[in-house]
C-alpha cells in the first residue's frame, strides 16, 4: 500500500525549504523593526470563532473550511486565516488592558478547501501582523510600509497596492441596499455565481472576474457616494500618510474583500509574477470585530501575505546565501578517520558547518560526495598528514590548495567562514 498526499498540500525541502526560511527570517527582523512581537495561536479552535469573524456567507465558512466535532463533541475548525485567533487573544489574554495598544505579527498553516491550482492550496502558509486598539489612520499607514518594507526587503519588488475604504457597516448597509437595486434589472446578465450572490452578499459581484459582471461592474454605484466625513476624512489621512512614506498606491473604489470583518481601510497586493491568483498579500481595518468577541470596543487593522505565493516572486538570485557552504572533511586511513569524525564535530560546536561521508570510501568517491554537497572547501586529512601535524584545504570552486597547520584548524575554518560567507 502506498500514500500520496492529500490534493492541494506539499512537501516542501531543499533550496525551496531554505527560501521559506529566509522569508520567514525576513519577516521577524522587519516587523520586530515597527514594533510587533510574534503571537502563535493554535492552529484548531472553535469552528464559532471563524464562522463568527468571518461572516456566515462568505466563501471560506460555507465551502471552505476544514471542520469537524472532535471527541469531546465540540465544534472545530483548522484556522483558514489567523485574524480570529490573534483577537480571540487579545481578548482572553487581557492584552486590552496589559498592553494599550497591541502590535502582533505571526506565521504559520492555514488551511481552505479550495479548488487546487497554481497559487492555490489547500494548505498553505501566511504571514501576518495585526495591530489591535487602535483607530489611527496613521496605523494604516504604518500596516501598510511594514507590508511594503518587507516585500522590497523579501527581494520581490515590482507588486501594486490598491487600496479603497469600505465605510462602517452602517455605511454599508446603505450602499448594499443601492447596489441591489442596480443589479437586478440585469439579473439575467450576471454569471450564474453572481446571480447567488445578489441577495446575499451584492459586494462580492464587484469582484467577480467575469466579463461580462466586469462590464456591468464598471457603471455600478460606488462606496464613496455612501461614505460619511469621518470615513472620507480617515481614508485621506491614510492616503496622506502613505504619500508622505513615499509609498506607491492606486485607488480602487470597487475592490472588495471576501472576509466581511472589514471596516473603512482595505488593501490588497498583486503581483505581475502570479498568474490568475495575483493577490499576494490583503489585508484592512476591522473596527468591530474585537467589540463582537465581548472584549472592549476597539479598532483594529492588520494583513498577511501569502508565503508560497511571495515565493513565486522572490528572486532568489538577489537574497543573500541561505546557508554557508562550509567544509567537507575528506580521510585516507584509520586515525585520519577518527581524527577527522572529532574535527568535525568541533567545527560544528564552533559555528561552522562541516561534512563527512562516513562510509569512508576511497578519496575519489569522497570527492566527488564534497563535489555533490556544495562544500566551499575540502579539508583533506591522511594518517601522514597527521603524524607530520597538517592538513590539505582545497578550495573547491578554484581547485587552489595548500598544506596548513592541524593544530590551527578550527581557527582556520572559522575565519575562512567569517571572511567568505559572513558566519
Ligand atoms: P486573505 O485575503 O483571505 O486575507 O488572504 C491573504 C493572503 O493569503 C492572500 O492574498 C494569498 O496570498 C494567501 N492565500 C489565501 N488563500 C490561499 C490559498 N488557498 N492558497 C495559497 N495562498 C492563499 C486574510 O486571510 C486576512 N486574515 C488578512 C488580514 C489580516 N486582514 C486583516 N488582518
Amino acid at each position: 500500500m502506498s500514500f500520496k498526499r492529500l490534493r492541494g498540500t506539499h512537501d516542501t525541502w531543499g533550496e525551496e525549504a531554505l527560501l521559506f526560511h529566509k522569508i520567514e527570517s525576513i519577516a521577524r527582523e522587519v516587523f520586530s523593526r515597527f514594533g510587533f512581537e510574534e503571537l502563535k495561536t493554535p492552529i484548531l479552535e472553535e469552528k464559532e470563532l471563524f464562522t463568527r469573524a468571518l461572516g456566515t456567507e462568505t466563501d471560506v465558512v460555507q465551502k471552505e473550511m476544514y471542520e469537524f466535532i472532535d471527541r469531546s463533541k465540540t465544534a472545530v475548525a483548522m484556522r483558514p486565516e489567523g485574524t480570529a485567533g490573534v483577537v480571540r487573544a487579545y481578548i482572553e489574554n487581557n492584552f486590552d488592558k496589559t498592553m494599550g495598544l497591541a502590535k502582533f505579527f505571526y506565521m504559520g498553516p492555514m488551511f481552505r478547501s479550495e479548488r487546487p491550482q497554481a497559487g492555490r492550496l489547500r494548505q498553505f502558509h501566511q504571514i501576518g501582523v495585526e495591530q489591535l486598539g487602535t483607530d489611527n489612520a496613521l496605523a494604516d499607514a504604518e500596516t501598510i510600509q511594514a507590508l511594503t518594507v518587507f516585500l522590497d526587503e523579501a527581494g520581490a519588488g515590482g507588486y501594486q497596492v490598491k487600496l479603497n475604504n469600505l465605510g462602517t457597516f452602517e455605511e454599508r448597509s446603505g450602499f448594499k441596499e443601492k447596489l441591489k437595486e442596480y443589479f437586478t434589472p440585469q439579473l439575467k446578465s450576471l454569471c450564474e455565481d453572481c446571480q447567488n450572490r445578489l441577495a446575499k452578499n451584492p459586494f462580492r459581484i464587484l469582484d467577480c472576474k467575469v466579463e461580462t459582471c466586469r462590464q456591468i461592474v464598471r457603471k455600478a454605484p460606488s462606496i464613496r457616494e455612501f461614505l460619511t466625513p469621518e470615513s472620507l476624512e480617515h481614508h485621506t489621512k491614510v492616503c496622506k500618510a502613505l504619500d508622505a512614506a513615499g509609498i506607491a498606491y492606486k485607488e480602487d473604489p470597487y475592490m472588495v474583500r471576501g472576509l466581511d470583518y472589514y471596516t473603512k481601510t482595505v488593501f490588497e497586493i498583486s503581483h505581475s509574477k502570479l498568474g490568475a491568483q495575483d493577490a499576494l498579500a490583503a489585508g484592512g481595518r476591522y473596527d468591530r470585530l474585537i467589540e463582537s468577541f465581548g472584549g472592549t470596543p476597539a479598532g483594529a487593522v492588520g494583513f498577511a501575505v501569502g508565503v508560497e505565493r511571495l515565493a513565486m516572486c522572490v528572486d532568489a538570485g538577489t537574497m543573500p546565501a541561505l546557508t554557508q557552504p562550509g567544509f567537507f572533511m575528506v580521510t585516507l586511513g584509520e586515525k585520519a578517520f577518527e581524527e577527522g569524525f572529532r574535527i568535525v564535530s568541533d567545527l560544528r560546536k564552533n559555528g561552522v558547518k562541516a561534512l563527512m561521508d562516513f562510509s569512508a570510501k576511497s578519496m575519489k568517491s569522497q570527492m566527488r560526495a564534497a563535489d555533490k554537497s556544495k562544500a566551499g572547501y575540502a579539508i583533506i586529512l591522511g594518517d601522514d598528514e597527521i603524524v607530520q601535524k597538517e592538513f590539505t584545504l582545497k578550495n573547491l570552486s578554484s581547485g587552489e590548495q595548500s598544506k596548513k597547520p592541524l593544530g590551527d584548524i578550527i581557527t582556520i575554518c572559522k575565519s575562512i567562514g567569517k571572511g567568505e560567507w559572513g558566519c
